[in-house]
């Protein structure tokens, strides 16, 4: 599997947002990832096979800790470890900065997800309920 991860950059944006609009009810437009570059307390990875982007995931840096969000890879190119490899990634990349813990939330329907970041160390810490929109339904809160 030919699959590099790199930092997130501009001519990105609207391929990325095609992913997004595919994948996720409320999608993130062009403006939000735009204006994620022009923080220094967010970090945001994609992931690429043979030039085109097939996925992309970041945290905001919150503390030192890593509010993970946005993690997703195009349908076509699921189950075949894009998500772990960028998340493995993403998380060196906070450690290095000094980040010591990360959180995120899921669905808690999503199983393929909430099996990646088991995979990865994270663990369920509680039910935030009715946290998403679209259709309503509640988060898992996992830290790791
Ligand atoms: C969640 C998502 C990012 C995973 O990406 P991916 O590249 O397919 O993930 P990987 O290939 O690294 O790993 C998928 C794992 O889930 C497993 N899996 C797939 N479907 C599953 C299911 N229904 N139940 C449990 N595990 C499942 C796979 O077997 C694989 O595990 P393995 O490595 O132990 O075999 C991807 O499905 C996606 O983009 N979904 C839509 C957006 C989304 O829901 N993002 C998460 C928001 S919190």
């Amino acid at each position: 599997m030919g699959i590099t991860v790199r930092e997130l950059r501009k001519e990105d944006i609207a391929e990325l947002c095609r992913i997004e609009a595919a994948s996720f009810s409320m999608p993130w437009s062009e403006k939000d990832f735009h204006d994620l570059l022009t923080h220094s307390y967010c970090c945001y990875v994609v992931a690429e096979e043979d030039g085109k982007v097939i996925g992309c995931c970041g945290f905001t840096d919150s503390l030192h800790e890593g509010n993970i969000d946005n993690v997703v890879v195009e349908e076509a190119h699921r189950g075949k470890g894009v998500a772990q490899t960028m998340l493995r990634e993403l998380i060196a990349r906070g450690e290095d900065r000094g980040i010591e813990a990360f959180t995120l939330e899921v669905r808690v329907s999503n199983e393929a997800a909430i099996h990646v970041y088991e995979k990865l160390g994270f663990h369920s810490v509680g039910i935030r309920p009715r946290f998403y929109e679209r259709p309503v339904e509640d988060a898992m809160i996992m830290w790791r």
